[in-house]
């Protein structure tokens, strides 16, 4: 080893650090910002360094990729709504995947190959290719280009199954002839299509763990492609989202209490319904104004907020916080009830009310506050559905079944502050809007909160 390889690989291991460190703070809402400028720093290094390696003979395309990658990657991020990042998110895990088979693709015509080479280089392929196709057909259900719902076709596991003997047939005659270009193709378009047969068949409320199952199946490449290149950072970053993704889409399967299996294989999501005013329309809903909801809230001693999409739309985040710091002065105990698929993606709410300031000690997970429902005088849900929908518990032909939700139903009374009857992300009905002990108080959330904060002060 020279001197320059020595040091390359100290300051990879260095930015390896920084990457597990960056992890570690991102657990904590508290922590995440200085987490993702470590784990920034880290990459930065990694960049740095990489570009010092004297096998690069120009750096034109180099330059070009990073200016073009970052401008795509600034703009995204600042343009794109709070609601609409997980189709962003798989739009990107889409290109990591997509790189990761062009980095093989190239080492593949390029290099002589060995058992060993070919093995990483068709590992690369496979799941890269899996994770852009699937993480396209998740960005055009999200979008709402594709219909959001299950596709079910016959036999689809059977398919799916011969897809992927296929894989590992043409793999085993690549490692005794890696000659055969062909091969190489056929392999990458089966897994192609592999990535849009594995996803069609998911839907609905179970779209959030695939994402992140893709997330970690673009680490996996990433790490394949370390493999291929011989690059230890490449391995340890590729691995490392590859093991956080697994582990979020755990945590996931278990807030929605379904195994991964069974989102993989159940083809079960949403009945397409989604926003449609459905039958139970009929039936007598109690609706308030503003200033029956101000009178109820002041009266109140203990306010739970349980927020949802409804409140990142409506972007009345600010004004929530207003609205609770001004009960909190008459000294009304408020927290906030925090589901972990509330609104649009992992941690949505606690990013949502962190950006207004609210203190992090007030929120609380679904298991911390679940058991306080029933000493509560007030639940208020701000633009939540799905989360708070009693159908989870018993209606077994509903997407939500099975999914652990607030107990909201559970307190003295429930005031739900959303524009119609309409029904959530999983287009199941609502029957707690039916509830005697619920008021509905429709409207625009901000414009809601911000009629409730009007009346507060003017009446402190
Ligand atoms: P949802 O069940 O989607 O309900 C949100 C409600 O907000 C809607 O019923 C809507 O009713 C209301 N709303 C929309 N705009 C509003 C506005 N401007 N003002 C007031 N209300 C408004 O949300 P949730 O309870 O947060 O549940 C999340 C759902 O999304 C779950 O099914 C979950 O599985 C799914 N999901 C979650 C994630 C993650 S990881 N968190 C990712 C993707 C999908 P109106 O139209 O009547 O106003």
């Amino acid at each position: 080893m020279d001197t320059r390889e020595i040091i390359t690989q100290i300051v990879y291991l260095v930015a390896a650090v920084l990457f597990i460190f960056g992890l570690k703070e991102l657990s904590s809402p508290k922590t995440a910002r200085r987490g993702n400028l470590i784990a920034l720093l880290g990459m930065l290094l990694a960049i740095v360094i990489t570009l010092w390696d004297k096998k690069i003979i120009d750096f034109t395309y180099i330059i070009a990729g990073i200016i073009i990658g970052s401008a795509i990657g600034a703009i995204s991020a600042k343009k794109v709504q709070m609601t609409a990042m997980p189709q962003m998110v798989a739009l990107f895990n889409g290109f990591g995947g997509g790189a990761s088979v062009f980095v093989a693709f190239s080492e593949f015509i390029s290099t002589t190959s060995t058992p060993y080479s070919v093995i990483t280089i068709v590992l690369s392929i496979l799941i890269g290719s899996v994770t852009f196709t699937g993480s396209l057909i998740a960005f055009a259900k999200l979008q709402g280009i594709m219909r959001g719902a299950p596709i079910v076709y016959p036999m689809q596991q059977l398919i799916n199954g011969i897809l992927l003997v296929a894989i590992i047939a043409a793999s085993v005659f690549l490692v005794i002839d890696p000659s055969f270009m062909a091969l190489m193709i056929l392999v990458t378009v089966i897994s192609l299509v592999l990535g849009v047969t594995s996803v069609i068949p998911i839907g609905g409320a179970d779209m959030p763990v695939v994402i992140s199952l893709l997330n970690s199946y673009s680490g996996l490449a990433a790490a394949a492609t370390g493999f291929v290149l011989n690059n230890n950072v490449l391995i340890v970053s590729g691995a490392l989202v590859g093991a956080s993704g697994i582990i979020l889409t755990q945590i996931m399967c278990k807030a929605m209490n379904r195994s991964l299996t069974n989102v993989l294989f159940g083809a079960v999501g949403t009945n397409d319904s989604k926003g449609v005013t459905a039958g139970p329309q009929r039936r007598q809903v109690t609706e308030y104004t503003t200033e029956d909801a101000a009178m109820m809230l002041e009266s109140a001693q203990s306010v739970v907020i349980v927020p949802g999409y409804g409140l990142a739309v409506a972007q009345a985040q600010h004004v929530l916080q207003e609205m609770a710091s001004e009960l909190m002065s008459r000294g009304i105990k408020v927290r906030y009830a925090i589901h972990p698929v509330a609104g649009r993606m992992p941690g949505h709410m606690n990013v949502l009310l962190a950006e207004a300031n609210v203190p992090y000690d007030l929120l609380l997970e679904m298991d911390e506050i679940n058991e306080d429902f029933k000493n509560t005088d007030v639940a208020l849900v701000i633009g939540a559905n799905d989360v708070i929908n009693p159908a989870a518990r018993y209606k077994k032909d509903s997407p939500l079944y099975g999914m652990p939700i607030l107990n909201v139903d559970q307190a003295r009374t429930v005031m739900i502050s959303k524009r119609s009857l309409a029904s959530g992300f999983a287009g199941e009905d609502n029957e707690l809007f039916y509830d005697p002990k619920t008021m509905m108080v429709f409207g625009d959330a901000k414009k809601t909160v911000t009629a409730l904060v009007r009346m507060l002060k003017a009446s402190s």
